[in-house]
């Protein structure tokens, strides 16, 4: 595996080049970390499940590099959906559309919708823009992690995660921490208006603001679609996670900073605010991994913008 830390014009070329070929790119998103895959690639795609170790019936993200391209795999798209692609992207959001011919069972888990997103890094958004102008269509990229585990939000933690199983033509690209620390917001944009399918740093407030809907977004309760956030249990480190303000001794405590760490007490992550929570969550669990705790306390965020994505996620972390 080839590690990509500088990213020059020669170094983005070399990671498209490794795409059109047939190989895995573990690239930096402003959300997560993502393995990457030609999307049109079967043998490629085949690959990101073995490596993940996930079910093959789960769809994949199509990354592009612009919204331009988002009539090649969608079709029937409604007006409010290209207004949250002309507001929101690039960036942490995920539109589900009606499938177009491009998109295969192979990355659609045979649904007839398929999702799309153009996310916002500099590094990717040019490793796209390459790899389209050598006649890729699109790259597919879950989280670059093993399945049901924790999202990676830095380059090494890609490597600690998966870089046993990428083989000697795969290349990771190291682009600095994420940005926002969680997984996009994937909204479903099949009806008249925009459903909430997994919470994210794309608010509901933020949707609400842009889009002419008459009915407010909603987060559905039990998912008629696969996706990540639709799992109860997902998102989990090692260590056992429970929601509490009242940690033991020898546990680890991810809270707010006003919160003082009672003696014995092993502070994993002291955010101000819940967007600073959001970006050290990931780490945090993943430093209580390599410090071996057996158990970790959290606290919830206030129930607003990304506080609701990273409730949603402790729910599904503390399952
Ligand atoms: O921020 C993100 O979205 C990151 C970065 C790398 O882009 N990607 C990501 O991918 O979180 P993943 O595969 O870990 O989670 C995305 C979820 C999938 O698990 C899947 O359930 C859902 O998106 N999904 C994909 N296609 C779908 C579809 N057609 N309908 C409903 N859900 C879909
Ligand atoms: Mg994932």
């Amino acid at each position: 595996m080839g590690i990509i830390s500088n990213c020059t014009a020669a170094s983005i070329k070399d990671a498209a080049t490794s795409l059109i070929n047939g190989n895995l790119v573990a690239f930096p998103t402003e959300t997560v970390y993502g393995l990457g895959a030609d999307a049109c690639n079967e043998r490629a795609v085949a690959r990101i499940y073995e490596v993940k170790s996930r079910p093959s019936d789960h769809p994949l993200i199509v990354h592009i590099s612009s919204t331009k391209l988002l009539d090649k795999w969608a079709r029937c798209i409604p007006e409010y959906a290209r207004t949250l692609a002309q507001y929101f992207w690039p960036g942490p959001m995920t539109l589900v559309l009606r499938r177009s011919s491009l998109a295969s069972d192979l990355i659609t888990g045979g649904q007839d919708t398929v999702a799309v997103r153009v996310p916002g890094h500099r590094a990717t958004i040019s490793i796209l823009k390459e790899f389209e102008s050598l006649g890729g269509q699109g790259v597919v990229a879950p989280s670059a992690n093993k399945f049901g585990r924790v999202s990676p939000t830095t380059a090494s933690a890609v490597i600690d995660a998966i870089g046993n199983k990428l083989n000697s033509s795969d290349i990771v690209i190291d682009g600095g921490q994420s940005a926002f620390g969680l997984e996009s917001t994937i909204i479903d944009c099949q009806d008249i208006s925009p459903k909430i399918l997994r919470p994210g740093p794309i608010s509901i407030a933020d949707i609400n603001s842009i889009c002419e809907v008459k009915k407010q977004p909603y987060i559905i309760q039990i998912p008629l679609v696969r996706v990540s956030g639709g799992f109860k249990s997902h998102y989990k480190p090692c260590a056992q996670v429970i929601i509490s303000e009242n940690p033991q001794k020898g546990d680890g405590f991810i809270a707010f900073k006003s919160t003082p760490t009672p003696e014995g007490v092993i502070r994993l992550a002291s955010p101000e605010t819940s967007e600073e929570y959001a970006r050290q969550l990931y780490e945090a669990l993943r430093f209580a991994d390599s410090l071996k705790l057996s158990r970790v306390c959290v606290v919830r965020a206030p129930i607003q913008g990304i506080g609701i994505a990273i409730n949603d996620r402790l729910v599904k972390i503390t399952a």
